[in-house]
């Protein structure tokens, strides 16, 4: 065995202090291989829930990065910019090994950091950057090294969720479940990130990296958010037979990938609709292998820390690999968006109840070659002044689906945007089964 690792530990907060928690407990395969040779954080004096007073403190992270007797820069700040990039940067630069929970930083500056590593001779390892504990990132780049992977399905965001979760169990608005959220430590008081795709985003671009070897500008992806899910649309999908969940995909369409992440109806039968509360889960369909289940937690500093436990294991085993899976040379940033894709859609419409407004609806559908499958309208609300239609459509084209919405939205009768949301895995089968 070789002299321990000497690790810096920048970012003291959930998944920081899990990890020293983790550390102090550290297990056989740890124990003896690591000293921990300095910490950074924002604020030294601040009560912590581990006693940090045996390690050397440094008050900026990026100097930390790059002392001489650092071997391992784990980064556990945050953001795609600012400390967090500068300190990987400057470990990078000296040929270190990196470990980082960032999937901002990853997803919008990924493939600059792979070339700083590979320029120096240093290690990028971020098994907690997407789905928290759940081993996926090894699963992808390891497990799945000989597959041909074809399809992701994932529920990524934890906070997203357990509102649209807890919005159907308690028959909760948006509003009420994000409040129970962050009441119990599952939001942050600022939902933003969470709520809007965008966190999920950063994570389908890493995974996009790790199945595709194509790491995509994340802006590249269609994303939606949960914000205008109402207990009406919970209760319209359950009567058609689905669930609404926050889902995460990308698909192989020859050449192309489609890649989306926001709100999806479900069929009741699919693994993703059963995936409740604060749990992640990534769905992998890949040949010769079938269908792969991932799913646990995917926040939390118990479960994080395990990831980059994980990771520093795999570095003081000698085992790391390419980050993913492919020199930087290899793995491209121009995703070949398939943004026409064909599926079925669920809308609803808030009108004014006038004669008249389901056939100017449906007249607009029908402009641009957009069938209706099904259609209803709550009978609690006829004969108010403003009603929501529920909708779903027959197999139509993203685009036209996308003008048809432009122009119903344009109507006097409607009150405001149409909310419409796909219709995920109801016909395709999995390529296994298909
Ligand atoms: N929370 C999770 O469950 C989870 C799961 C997976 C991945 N992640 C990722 O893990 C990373 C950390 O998340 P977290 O939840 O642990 O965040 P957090 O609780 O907000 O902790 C952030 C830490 O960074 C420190 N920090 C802020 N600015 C700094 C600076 N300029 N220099 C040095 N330290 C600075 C803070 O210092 P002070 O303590 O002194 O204020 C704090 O200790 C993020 O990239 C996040 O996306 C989190």
């Amino acid at each position: 065995m070789g002299r321990p690792l000497r690790l810096g530990i920048a970012g003291l907060g959930v998944v920081g202090g899990g990890l020293l928690t983790a550390l102090a407990q550290a297990g056989p395969r740890l124990q003896g291989r690591f000293v921990i040779a300095g910490v950074s954080g924002r604020d030294s004096s601040l009560a912590r829930t581990v006693d940090i007073s045996p390690f050397p403190w440094f008050d900026d992270a990026r100097a930390l990065a790059a002392r001489p007797e650092i071997d391992v820069f784990i980064e556990l700040i945050g953001g795609a910019v600012g400390p967090a990039k500068q300190a990987v940067e400057a470990a990078l630069r000296q040929g270190k090994a990196v470990i980082t929970a960032n999937k901002a930083l990853l997803a919008e500056h990924g493939h600059a950091l792979l070339q700083l590593c590979e320029r120096h001779g240093g290690s990028l390892a971020f098994e907690a950057a997407v789905a928290g504990g759940v081993p996926v990132i090894g699963g992808l780049r390891e497990g799945l090294a000989g597959a041909r992977i074809d399809r992701v399905s994932a529920i990524l965001n934890g906070t997203s969720n357990f509102i649209l979760s807890t919005m159907e169990a308690q028959s909760l608005d948006f509003a009420a479940a994000l409040a129970l959220a962050q009441a119990k430590g599952f939001a942050e008081a600022d939902p933003i990130m969470d709520v809007s795709g965008a966190d999920s985003r950063h994570k389908l671009a890493i995974l996009c990296g790790l199945a595709f070897h194509c790491l995509p500008d994340p802006g590249s992806i269609r994303m939606a958010g949960i914000e205008r899910v109402t207990p009406l649309d919970i209760a319209s999908a359950r009567r058609l037979g689905f669930r609404i969940k926050p889902v995460a995909r990308l698909e192989r369409r020859g050449a192309r990938i489609e890649a989306s992440v926001g709100p999806a109806l479900l069929p009741l039968t699919h693994p993703l609709a059963h995936v409740d509360g604060a749990l992640n889960a990534v769905l992998v369909d890949a040949a010769p292998i079938g269908r792969l289940t991932f799913s646990g937690p995917g926040a939390g500093a118990g479960p994080t820390a395990c990831a980059v436990l994980a990771d520093l294991i795999n570095l003081l085993d000698g085992a790391q690999r390419p980050a993913f899976g492919v020199g930087a040379a290899q793995l491209t940033s121009v995703l070949p968006v398939a943004s026409n894709a064909a599926g079925r859609h669920y809308l609803r419409v808030q009108v004014m109840d006038r004669p008249g407004t389901l056939a100017a609806v449906s007249h607009e559908l029908g402009a641009m070659g957009v069938s209706i499958d099904s259609f209803h309208q709550d009978a609690f609300s006829q004969q108010r002044a403003s009603v929501p239609i529920f909708l779903t459509t027959q197999l139509c084209q993203l685009e036209a689906l996308d003008a048809a919405i432009a122009a119903i939205a344009r109507l006097s009768s409607t009150l405001e945007p149409p909310l419409s949301l796909p219709i995920a895995f109801d016909s395709t089968p999995s390529p296994e089964e298909g």
